[in-house]
Formats: C-alpha cells, structure tokens, sequence
C-alpha cells in the first residue's frame, strides 16, 4: 500500500494520471453528446405520411425483429414505391415540379449514391443492446422510440443512458428475482 501511494506521489505518475482522467472525461462527454441530439437528415423523410398509410416499421426496419440492428432503408427500397406512384408518372410530372424531397430522392436513385442517413438512437461500441428480447418481451416500438405516426424524421425520445435501461429492467422484473438479477448484471450489458 505505502509502495503504491509512493508511486502515486511522482509527478511524473500524476500528470500521466490528469491525462487519463481528462481523455476519459472527454470521451464520456462526447459520447454523451454524440447519443444524444436529433441530427438533420440527408433527406427530410416523413415518418407520418408513410406510418399514417399502414406500412409496417418492419418493412424498413427488418432487422428490429431479427437481429442487434434494426437497419434503415436504402434508396432501393424507397423508389420500389416511388418509381411507380401514379400521382408522377401517369401522366409523367415534371422532375422541377416534384416535391423537393423527391427530386432529392430522385438524385440519389440515379446516381445510385446511397443515402446517408445520420444516426440517432445509438449506445456506445461497449454497450451491447439487441432489439430482439426487447420485441419478445411484446414491447412496441413506440415504447422506445416514440409515437412516429406523429413525427417527419426521428427525433431522441429517449435519453439514452445506462440509468434508462437499468430502470426498465427494475421496473419489469418487480416480481421475478432471478430475471432481476441477470438484468441488472453489469456483464448482460457489458462484456
Ligand atoms: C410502400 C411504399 C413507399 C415506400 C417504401 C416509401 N414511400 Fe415515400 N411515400 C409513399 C406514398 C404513397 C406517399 C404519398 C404520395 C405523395 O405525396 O408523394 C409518400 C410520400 C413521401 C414523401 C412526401 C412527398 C410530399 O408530398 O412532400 C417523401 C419525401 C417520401 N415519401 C420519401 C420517401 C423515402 C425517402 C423513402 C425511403 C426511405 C420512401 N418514401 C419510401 C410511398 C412509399
Ligand atoms: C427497449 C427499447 C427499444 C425498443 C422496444 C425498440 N428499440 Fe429501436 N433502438 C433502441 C436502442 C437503445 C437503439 C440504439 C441501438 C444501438 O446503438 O445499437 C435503437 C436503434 C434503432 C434503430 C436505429 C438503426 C439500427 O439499425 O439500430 C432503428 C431503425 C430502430 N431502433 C427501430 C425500432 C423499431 C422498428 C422497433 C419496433 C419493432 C424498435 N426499434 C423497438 C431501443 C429500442
Ligand atoms: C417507408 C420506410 C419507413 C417506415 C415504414 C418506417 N421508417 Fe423509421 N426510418 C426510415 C428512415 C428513412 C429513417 C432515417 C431518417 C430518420 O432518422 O428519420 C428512419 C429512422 C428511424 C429511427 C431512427 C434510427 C436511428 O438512426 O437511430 C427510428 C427509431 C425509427 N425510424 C423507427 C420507426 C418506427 C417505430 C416505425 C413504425 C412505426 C418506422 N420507423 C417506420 C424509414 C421508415
Ligand atoms: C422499456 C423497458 C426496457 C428498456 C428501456 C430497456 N430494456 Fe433491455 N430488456 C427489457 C425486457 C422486458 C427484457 C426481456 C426480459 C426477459 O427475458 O423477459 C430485456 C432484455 C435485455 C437484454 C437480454 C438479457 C438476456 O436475457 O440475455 C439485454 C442485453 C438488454 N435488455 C439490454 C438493454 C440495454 C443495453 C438497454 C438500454 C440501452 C435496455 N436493455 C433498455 C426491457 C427494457
Ligand atoms: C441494462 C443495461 C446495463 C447494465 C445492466 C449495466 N450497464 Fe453500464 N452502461 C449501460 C449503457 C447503455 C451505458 C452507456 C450510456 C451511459 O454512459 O450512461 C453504460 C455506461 C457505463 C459506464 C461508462 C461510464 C458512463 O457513465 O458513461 C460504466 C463505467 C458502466 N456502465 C458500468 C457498469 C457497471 C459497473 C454495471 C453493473 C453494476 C453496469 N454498468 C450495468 C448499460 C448497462
């Protein structure tokens, strides 16, 4: 013990130690704020309009069901409806006289540049979250993610920290021990 307070005493050891304790700060606050704003989008996409229309959060978030990542549309799988909406190409409209962010759409789909969507639900790489338990626990989406019905793109619901897990996982285990104790384990959501 007295060994290491000696060590400790070296200026040399305490500036080391002031640079890890600031590198660790710094990336605790970047990691804060990189999880936490609603960044703008490449293409302003109304989650209303399509939501409102019945088609399914699956069909362009498959992976929410099946695996860690629920993934986000490309431009394919965008233009497999817009390439053949009737309100533009029956009779054909004028690219100029389409809404804005179509024409945007358009671009992207000719030069077959994929679209960029910026990310905004996110937890850090040391964090392990998969969508899947959460689904088969029959939570929706909007538990999470908010009512999107109401929204154009996706805005953070959520503050996404440790302390927002861990209260659900409390909450939702009120009367099960066992269960309590694997999801409050640091290793379930660190390793
Ligand atoms: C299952 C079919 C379908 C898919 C897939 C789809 N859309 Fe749409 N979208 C529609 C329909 C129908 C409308 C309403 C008709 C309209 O106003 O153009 C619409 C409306 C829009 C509008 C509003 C247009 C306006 O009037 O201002 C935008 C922007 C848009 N979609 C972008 C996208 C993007 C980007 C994707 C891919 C991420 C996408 N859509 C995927 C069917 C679809
Ligand atoms: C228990 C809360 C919770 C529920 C329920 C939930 N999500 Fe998520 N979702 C998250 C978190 C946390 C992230 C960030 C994950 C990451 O960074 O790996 C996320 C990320 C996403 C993303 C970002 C892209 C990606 O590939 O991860 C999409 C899209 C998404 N969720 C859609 C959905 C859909 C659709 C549903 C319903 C079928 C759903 N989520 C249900 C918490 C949830
Ligand atoms: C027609 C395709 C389409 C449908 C249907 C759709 N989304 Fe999305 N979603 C997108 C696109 C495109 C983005 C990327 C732009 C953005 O962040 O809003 C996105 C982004 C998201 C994000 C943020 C992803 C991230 O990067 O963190 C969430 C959460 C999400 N959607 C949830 C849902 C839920 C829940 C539903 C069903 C109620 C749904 N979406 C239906 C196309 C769709
Ligand atoms: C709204 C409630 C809720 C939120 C928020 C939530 N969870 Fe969960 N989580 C659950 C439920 C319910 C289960 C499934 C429990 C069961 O097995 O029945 C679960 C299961 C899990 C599992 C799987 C445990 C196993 O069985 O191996 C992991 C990992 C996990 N959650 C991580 C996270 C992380 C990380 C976050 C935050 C980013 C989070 N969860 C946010 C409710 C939630
Ligand atoms: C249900 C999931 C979950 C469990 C269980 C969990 N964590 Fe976390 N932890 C997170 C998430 C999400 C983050 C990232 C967001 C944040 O920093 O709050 C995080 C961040 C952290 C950080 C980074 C510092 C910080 O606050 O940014 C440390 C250290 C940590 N957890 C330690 C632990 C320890 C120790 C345990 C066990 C007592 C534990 N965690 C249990 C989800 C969990």
């Amino acid at each position: 013990m007295s060994k290491l307070l000696e060590i400790i005493k070296n200026p040399g050891v305490q500036i080391a130690m002031l640079v890890v304790f600031l590198v660790v700060v710094s990336a605790g606050i970047w990691g804060v704020y990189t999880t936490q704003t609603s960044p703008e989008q490449p293409i302003l996409f109304p989650h209303n309009i399509h939501v409102n229309m019945q088609i399914p959060c699956l069909y362009c978030h498959p992976g929410a069901w099946r695996q860690a990542s629920a993934g986000l549309p490309t431009q394919q799988k965008c233009w497999a409806c817009h390439g053949q909406l009737k309100k533009y190409f029956q009779p054909e409209v004028p690219l100029a006289n389409w809404p804005l962010e179509l024409q945007k759409l358009s671009s992207y789909v000719k030069e077959s540049k994929p679209i960029q969507w910026v990310p905004v639900y996110q937890v850090p790489d040391f964090v392990h979250f998969n969508h899947r338990p959460h689904i088969a626990a029959a939570l929706n989406c909007e538990t999470c993610h908010g009512d999107m019905s109401k929204k154009t793109v996706a805005t953070l619901e959520q503050t996404v920290n440790m302390g927002w897990c861990i209260n659900c996982h409390q909450q939702k285990t009120i009367n099960d021990p066992a269960k309590r104790t694997k999801l409050l384990d640091c290793g379930t959501c660190h390793y």
